[in-house]
């Protein structure tokens, strides 16, 4: 069974979804979620669940703590959802190809530095875009860059607000994340 850290920054409704999806799986199980937000949504959800959370500060993150912690805790793999940092490079050296992100819309459109949750809904519905998306993606050195490994699309309607496209984006994702992992860990090497 595969040990799955999730790393997330907000409201954590991903990381919930994704922690359930693994409460009696023999694949995979979330055994660890790491954040850099002491105020994140994501740490209350946790609790209820009883998965441990790791609060870390930026230092932690660049010092080497963090990739510590996830040694000792022996994940897997790592799973972002919605985790607003970038990865450094240590951590990106010890678990290649086992870093994934999921991005709110149709990379490589709308996504880089900056790009995160309202605001590229916003950017969507004013550029009149006819469909978007989710993508799910291994994660590099750079914001929303690696290689894309799934896409699903979603219709908008001319008359949706950015926040009626942002349910239905959470829906794709909530619908197609847990499931995402679950094959790529049947993918890794024992
Ligand atoms: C999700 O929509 C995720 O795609 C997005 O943050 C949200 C987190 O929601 N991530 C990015 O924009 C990364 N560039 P959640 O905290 O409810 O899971």
């Amino acid at each position: 069974m595969k040990r799955i850290a999730v790393f997330a920054s907000g409201s954590g409704s991903n990381a919930e979804k994704i922690a359930k999806h693994f409460t009696d799986s023999e694949i995979g199980r979330v055994t660890l979620v790491c954040t850099n937000n002491k105020k994140a949504g994501v740490i209350d959800r946790m609790k209820k669940l009883g998965i441990p959370v790791y609060i870390f500060t930026q230092e932690d993150l660049e010092n080497g703590n963090v990739l510590s912690r996830l040694r000792s805790a022996k994940i897997d793999f790592i799973a972002l959802a919605g985790f607003l940092k970038k990865i450094p490079s240590d951590i990106l050296k010890a678990y290649e190809r086992k870093i994934v992100n999921i991005h709110p819309a149709l990379l490589p459109d709308y996504g880089g530095e900056g790009m995160y949750g309202m605001r590229v809904h916003e950017a969507v519905v004013e550029n009149g875009e006819e469909e978007t998306g989710i993508t799910i993606h291994y994660v590099n050195e750079e914001y929303d860059d690696g290689e894309i490994i799934f896409q699903a699309t979603v219709d908008i309607d001319p008359e949706d607000t950015p926040e009626e496209v942002a349910y239905k984006v959470q829906q794709l994702e909530h619908s197609h994340y847990p499931g995402v992992i679950e094959s790529l860990l049947q993918e890794l090497d024992d």
